[in-house]
């Protein structure tokens, strides 16, 4: 029988602004799958990054099932009503519509789901990332699933020679999902062409050319694509099977080294470098830096391990401190050029109106 990991995440409230949320939020969640869980699932963890909170689970009903979907949005219900008796800020912030209507997809939490066969040894990752949008990954997972500068084993294991599919989606078209398929390495200029976009193009899923086992599976969603306005960063969940004909894990950690400059931050609408941190940290700086976590799990018969926390580890606090410098430098220049993001990604509003109101003043010579 199939195995089925699903990671739902959303920000249904924090405490001290947009920081984390509240034990008692995250006990409350916690709480509600376990009571609500008989017969669905096999297994499931509850974690926070940032104000985000992800409800992990495995069980054996597939992608997109109801049941499962339904449980993840009535627990983040459940947790709003916690949040709003604690008077939590932004409580229910991702649940953007009033209704359940067969999946969390399209009504504001996010969702990374992938099944799968099991191996005999089935080890993989979860991400989280806060302050930041899906398009955070596409660097990573170039890197780790097409580069041998940073995948060793694209050259040294057998298993990996024929390379990784990339289904990639347009995440500005909003009426339907908008996909591409593209092979590395025979199209990696193409694969690079978009993914240097990270705000329009978005790795969804990669697959191996050598088994067609998924290997990963990334939220797409985009909060102002469902709102149409400013309603909080997308702060994207994915899962990532490692090991054997897949990269090991850490050639996927290995590129979020880089602290490469992504979209998010303050308000959503700055750049800021991608810190990869410990398993349950808050933002601080700027409502940042963007951070990025990751739980490393290995499941059988649906059963998960406990989480190995990936960047707990003293490399790490080298990384931290290099991209805390690549913060600073870039926050030296306020709202100047490249700091703050492009009048089409500012997900605040109101200089919209601030602009209006100038254009009036303007005369021609
Ligand atoms: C970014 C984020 C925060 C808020 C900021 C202002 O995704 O969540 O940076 O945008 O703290 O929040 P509001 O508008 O709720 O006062
Ligand atoms: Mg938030
Ligand atoms: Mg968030």
């Amino acid at each position: 029988m199939n195995t089925t990991i699903s990671v739902i995440k959303a920000d249904i409230g924090s405490i001290g602004g947009h920081i984390r949320p509240s034990k008692r939020l995250l006990d409350s969640v916690e709480e509600y799958v376990r009571q609500h869980q008989k017969g669905l699932l096999i297994d499931h963890r509850v974690s926070y990054t940032g104000d985000d909170i992800a409800i992990l689970c495995t069980h054996n009903l597939g992608a997109e099932n109801e049941k499962v979907h339904g449980l993840a949005w009535d627990a983040f219900k459940a947790g709003t009503e916690v949040a709003r008796d604690q008077g939590l800020y932004g409580a229910g912030q991702d649940l953007l519509k009033d209704a359940f209507s067969g999946n969390v997809k399209g009504l504001g939490p996010a969702v990374a789901e992938i099944e799968f066969e099991e191996r005999p040894n089935e080890p993989f990752l979860l991400f989280a990332a806060d302050k930041t949008d899906p398009g955070a990954y596409n660097l990573p997972l170039y890197l780790a699933f097409a580069d041998p500068m940073y995948c060793a084993g694209l050259i040294l294991s057998p298993g990996m020679f024929k390379g990784f599919r990339f289904d990639i989606m347009d995440v500005s078209y909003t009426e339907a999902d908008k996909v591409i398929s593209l092979n590395a390495p025979e199209e990696l200029y193409d694969i690079a062409a978009l993914l240097r976009d990270p705000e329009r193009f978005v790795v969804e899923a990669i697959y191996s050319r050598d088994t067609g086992e998924q290997a990963v599976s990334v939220s797409t969603t985009r909060l102002h694509n469902i709102a149409g306005k400013y309603t909080g960063k997308d702060d994207p969940v994915m899962l990532v099977r490692v090991q054997g004909s897949f990269p090991a894990t850490g050639e996927v950690l290995g590129p979020f080294h880089i602290g490469a400059y992504v979209a998010g931050f303050m308000r959503g609408s700055h750049n800021g470098p991608l810190m990869p941190v410990p398993l349950n940290s808050p933002v601080s700086f700027f409502d940042g830096p963007p951070v990025v976590s990751c739980a490393a799990y290995c499941v059988h018969e649906g059963r998960l391990t406990s989480a190995a926390d990936a960047f707990d580890h003293p490399f790490w606090d080298y990384i931290r401190s290099r991209v805390s410098e690549k913060a600073v430098e870039i926050r030296r220049q306020g709202f100047f050029g490249n700091a703050m993001l492009p009048y089409s990604e500012l997900e605040y509003g109101g200089i919209v109106k601030k602009l209006e109101d100038l254009e009036e003043r303007f005369q021609f010579r």
